[in-house]
């Protein structure tokens, strides 16, 4: 999935030792589809050359203000206009001082000025020059003229001080280029997302819990996020990294997942419950690790287990206009039970999956699912990478808010 397909970025790069990053960069924009033009000021020059930027971007790299042109057109007025996103990376001390006070001198610092669209500033540079209180008040001033600057990344800076300053990853640059590029389809919705298996204690050691890894619910929550909703990831305990612009709560057993969700539903518009919730817990939770003598026979020993509360089950008493979206991980009578679940929790939409098919359900990267809607029809979709079952999820929750 190329997600900056169509895109035109303008991308300036000043003179900086982290401008060999943005080589990096160009290329991984390239491949998300984006056309990319450089710019490059003077001093970006002495670190890397035009024609590294050239061979990567495929594109002639603008470094001139005042270059005799074979057809009409204005470089940094043309420029301006072409963007979808100015991008500058890295920008150094001078050129956010430059941009926030309307200086315009060379190629890249006119097109600052003649730029309409969103332009991005991600500064890279000795910890002394970030916090000195000019380069702050700079920042602050750009930030309110409505530019969007991005936090440096702490660390060893290249001239051996420790501090803030470095260039952040540069897989960050990307995420943040492709939020701010990614059109707003879902603005201003309230979305909790659940993902994950719950754990419910046994003792101080052990637990009854699922094979879940959370990948789908994390997708979800990914791109519902890109789409501009706000997002309320509740997350049991999985080892997965919180997506961009995503607010996340971490819970561990059904009843803290239950609680979480009750507290952030009366705001939300929408739930997605793609959580693998335990059914039961143990009755008595033991303060000490069980002996294996204690409570044991020759055979073994039996577990009591207590009924949890079925979360979606609630929400479905209290839903409102909101939009309920289920999960349903079966591994016989798909369609039979999945249409029981959607009418039991009075759901909008339930997402069933075979989870003992191949390429399906717990883990893989994959998913092969049915949508059951409240309106009785049905849609089968193929094998299809989760990441695009997401978008594919949200569209059709979109088209239910819509009517
Ligand atoms: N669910 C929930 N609370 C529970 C159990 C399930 O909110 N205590 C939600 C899940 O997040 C999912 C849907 O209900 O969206 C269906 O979950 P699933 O485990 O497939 O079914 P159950 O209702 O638990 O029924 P069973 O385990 O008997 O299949």
């Amino acid at each position: 999935m190329k997600r900056l397909e169509g895109k035109n970025i303008v991308l300036g790069v000043t003179g900086g030792i982290a401008a060999y990053k943005a080589v990096d960069l160009v290329s991984r924009l390239t491949k998300e589809g984006a056309n990319v033009d450089v710019v490059m000021t003077k001093n970006a020059m002495e670190f890397v050359t035009p024609l590294t930027f050239q061979t990567i971007s495929k594109n002639k790299v603008n470094t001139e203000l005042f270059e005799c042109l074979d057809h009409y057109d204005i470089n940094h007025i043309s420029l301006g206009k072409k963007a979808d996103l100015l991008l500058i990376c890295p920008a150094t001390a001078n050129i956010l001082a430059k941009a926030a006070h309307g200086i315009a001198d060379d190629l890249l610092s006119t097109t600052v000025l003649a730029t309409h669209g969103p332009v991005m500033f991600v500064p890279a540079m000795n910890v002394a020059m970030y916090e000195n209180q000019v380069t702050q008040d700079n920042i602050k001033r750009l930030k309110e003229l409505g530019y969007s600057v991005m936090e440096p990344a702490e660390g060893t800076l290249a001239c051996g001080d420790e501090g803030k300053g470095k260039l952040p990853p540069v897989e960050d640059i990307l995420e943040e280029v492709v939020f701010t590029l990614y059109p707003k389809d879902l603005l201003g919705k309230k979305i909790i997302v659940t993902a994950g298996p719950t754990r419910e204690r046994l003792d101080p050691v052990r637990f009854l819990s699922n094979r879940s890894t959370g990948k789908m619910g994390f997708e979800i929550a990914y791109a519902a996020a890109l789409l501009g909703a706000e997002v309320t990831l509740v997350a049991g305990p999985v080892s997965l990294q919180t997506p961009p612009h995503v607010k996340r709560v971490d819970v561990e057993s059904a009843e803290d997942m239950k609680n979480a969700v009750l507290k952030a539903f009366p705001k939300a518009d929408v739930v997605i419950k793609s959580a693998a919730v335990g059914d039961f817990r143990p009755k008595n939770v033991s303060e000490h690790k069980i002996k294996k003598e204690k409570g044991a026979t020759e055979e073994g020993m039996t577990l009591e287990l207590t009924k949890n509360d079925d979360i979606l089950k609630l929400l479905g008493q209290q839903k409102g206009n909101k939009i309920l979206v289920g999960f349903a991980a079966e591994s016989q009578h798909l369609e039979e039970y999945a249409k029981k679940k959607l009418e039991e929790k009075n759901l909008d939409m339930i997402v069933a999956n075979n989870i003992i098919q191949k390429g399906a359900g717990f883990g893989t990267d994959t998913n092969i699912v049915k949508i059951f809607y409240r309106d009785g029809s049905l849609e089968s979709l193929k094998k299809i990478l989760k990441t695009e079952l997401a978008f594919i999820l949200l569209d059709r929750i979109k088209k239910r808010m819509e009517g």
